[in-house]
């Protein structure tokens, strides 16, 4: 750990288990959630800003200490907020939970993993992950100008979140979420998704994997979307043969601006 000191959080490959128990320790959330949830955003990018590589997709920016990390991420969360595109582009199948990590969940009476839940306006939901089989649960995320009964027909009436009229107004969404008890939301975004969110004021942290890559090309970036203004303080800050892994949360003590559509 480079911030808040100077330490030594573990050896991934030494000890593993050891690892994973600090890490969930550096990411744990905040309990009981202010507000009733907790909106926090993974993302990796290269030093260059892009949150694809080679492949079209982010696996080729990943790291193996950056996948340790997704993990602790995704074994703390309630839920998985994710956008159509970034299910479709990286294949989405439901979330499974490292069986280092299950136990905790387990002891606290949590399910086994998060939830998954898609916000989708076209209702394009192709399933090469079996994201959509019956009994995995999968919710989705959707506004007045979708096929609502299309949609219900895929994951059934009760797992329709109606969230904004034209586009999905994410606080309407996490909201809503946190309301059926989902109240620890990860977003794994993508840059559509998250956007949206950090202009709505929706998002409460970022957790940020910078690989040391450049790899030009075109890329998108983390974020875009409505040209918006969060003011962040850096709560940790963590290196692992040269990947930069930080946790910004958002000042809520400084008045924030956003232009919203
Ligand atoms: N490096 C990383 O950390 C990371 C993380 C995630 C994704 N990615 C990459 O990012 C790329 C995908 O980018 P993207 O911007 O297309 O991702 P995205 O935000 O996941 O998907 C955009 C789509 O999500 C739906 N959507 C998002 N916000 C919405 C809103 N407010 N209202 C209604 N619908 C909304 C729409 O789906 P419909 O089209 O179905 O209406 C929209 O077309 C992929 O290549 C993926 O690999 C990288």
């Amino acid at each position: 750990m480079l911030l808040p000191r100077a330490e030594v959080v573990g050896d991934p490959v030494a000890d593993r288990a050891g690892t994973l128990r600090a890490l969930a320790e550096l990411y744990r959330w905040p309990d009981p959630p202010p507000e009733g949830r907790w909106v926090r955003a993974g993302m990796l990018s290269s030093v260059d800003g892009a949150v694809t590589g080679a492949d079209g997709l982010s696996g080729s920016l990943s790291t193996a200490v950056d996948r340790l990390v997704l993990g602790v991420l995704r074994a703390g969360a309630d839920v998985v907020l994710v956008g159509a595109g970034t299910v479709r582009a990286e294949r989405y199948g439901p979330v499974r939970v490292r069986e280092e990590l299950a136990g905790q969940r387990a002891g606290a009476g949590r399910s086994p993993a998060p939830v998954v839940a898609v916000v989708t306006r076209s209702g394009n939901l192709p399933d090469p992950g079996g994201l959509f089989a019956p009994g995995v649960g999968t919710i989705v995320v959707t506004c007045g100008s979708a096929d609502r009964a299309r949609l219900e027909e895929l994951v059934g009436a009760d797992r329709v979140i109606l969230a904004g009229r034209e586009e999905v107004c994410v606080r309407s969404a996490v909201r809503q979420l946190a309301d059926r008890g989902l109240r620890r939301i990860l977003t794994e975004g993508g840059p559509d998704l998250l956007g949206r969110a950090i202009a709505a004021d929706a998002v409460d942290e970022l957790c940020l994997t910078l690989s040391p890559l450049l790899v030009a090309g075109e890329a998108r970036r983390m974020a875009l979307g409505p040209q918006t203004r969060r003011e962040l303080r850096i709560e940790h800050l963590l290196e692992h043969e040269g990947a930069l892994l930080g946790r910004w949360s958002v000042r809520r003590d400084h008045p924030v601006t956003a232009s919203l559509t």
